[in-house]
């Protein structure tokens, strides 16, 4: 990968490596739910203990305000990170001063220390200098694998990025490479889906895709508004009946840089938003005043796949309908299949990201078959942005 060092250029054996990772997992009850960010970073580390290097971990968990409380401990995740690993995990109580030094004056080379939560030092979130230079004294060099926090400025996502020798892990690296590839010289034509309920919350996202993807492909309730903008009624549908003219606005930039924007044209309606509920497809000219879009119908489908058989490279973040209650998790089902199976075809480079996408393709069964799925919520949707995230930028060589 040119324009950042990666571990092909570093020297590990004895070393002391500071590494940064995202282990701000799901927890249900004390237990991981979903383990995919643990499992993302194995490598990295295993590259890291096989080339006889300390990997000293250290990782952000919640958003704690006040300092350091059990909630919002690591302590747990150690656990589970070493049963994935298949090694011991060390723990240390702090992740600078007296109990982080200690702990690494016992590591022998190769073996595997996590540091508590960075965010139990107000410094963190601050980038606070002084914080930076106790992490660095702990290390040698510093490795970053946390993508999924690159759009934080802090002092172990940042700060320490300028301090000390600067690595892309191999899942950094994996990250920038996919998302590269899909939205800096991507393999033409480029289409993107994007979905979930509000536009609100995705303008940037639409006004940035319109000028780099040549079909726009818009599911879910943002939908809504984009038909209610041309005039359609949508009944009882999710609706910003205030973002009219935005959605008319991304319309009209999307013809100027010859952005094809496809909308349903039918769709799945009901009377209430339940499991099961009562339902029907019609056009979406004709959806009643008390009926409202659950999903995107059979024609919609279609068409979406036409789409995905003429593109080359597809980028998805955002679900078409309310795929978590069913049936209106089918037009989902449905695109995120054909797009899994060009995919395997080799027809098509796909790269989806976000939390809700994730789960939707999870749910479809298909998220294996994509050419990438990214771990990342929030960074993932400021690189679709065509913003440049911190925690990348200073890794650049
Ligand atoms: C995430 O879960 O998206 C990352 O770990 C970043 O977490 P944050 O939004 O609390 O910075
Ligand atoms: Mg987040």
């Amino acid at each position: 990968m040119s324009g950042f060092h990666t571990l092909d250029s570093a020297d590990l054996k004895g070393k002391r490596v500071l590494v940064r990772v995202d282990l701000n997992v799901p927890m249900e009850n004390g237990h991981v739910s979903d383990a995919t960010r643990i499992d993302r970073i194995l490598p990295t580390l295993r590259e890291i203990i096989s080339k006889g290097g300390k990997a000293i971990l250290l990782s952000h968990f919640g958003r704690p305000k006040n300092g350091p409380d059990d909630a919002n401990s690591l302590k747990p995740v150690a656990g589970v990170l070493a049963q994935h690993l298949g090694r011991p995990v060390a723990f240390a109580p702090d992740c600078v001063g007296k109990a982080a030094d200690s702990a690494i004056q016992h590591m022998a080379n190769g073996d595997v220390l996590l540091l508590e939560n960075t965010r139990f030092h107000k410094g963190e979130e601050k980038n606070d200098p002084a914080l930076v230079q106790q992490m660095a004294a702990l290390g040698d060099l510093y490795v970053n694998d946390a993508f999924s926090s690159a759009h934080r400025a802090h002092a172990s996502t940042e700060g320490l990025a300028h301090k000390m020798p600067a690595y892309a892990g191999r899942t950094m690296q994996a990250e920038i490479e996919a998302l590269s590839k899909a939205l800096e010289k991507p393999a033409r034509p480029v289409g993107a889906v994007v979905g979930g309920a509000k536009i609100s919350s995705k303008l940037e996202l639409l006004g940035n895709l319109t000028k780099k993807v040549d079909f726009l492909i818009i599911g879910g309730g943002m939908a809504n508004t984009f038909l209610a903008a041309q005039g359609k009624k949508v009944g009882k549908s999710l609706c910003e009946n205030d973002l009219l003219d935005t959605a008319r606005e991304i319309m009209k930039n999307a013809a100027v840089n010859k952005c094809q924007i496809v909308l349903p044209t039918d769709a799945v309606v009901a009377k209430e938003f339940k499991a099961h509920a009562h339902s029907h497809v019609v056009s979406v000219d004709h959806v009643g005043d008390d009926e409202m879009i659950l999903d995107a119908g059979p024609r919609s489908v279609a068409e979406v796949e036409a789409v995905l058989t003429a593109i080359k490279t597809l980028v998805w973040n955002g679900p078409f309908g309310a795929f978590e209650i069913e049936p209106f998790d089918a037009a989902t089902n449905a695109v995120a299949r054909t797009a899994a199976r060009l995919t395997v075809e080799g027809k098509l480079l796909s790269v989806a990201g976000g939390g809700d996408t994730v789960s939707a393709l999870n749910h479809a069964g298909v998220a294996e078959q994509f050419t990438y799925v990214s771990t990342a919520g929030g960074a993932f949707l400021e690189w679709l942005e065509g913003k440049h995230l911190p925690g990348v930028e200073a890794l650049r060589a």
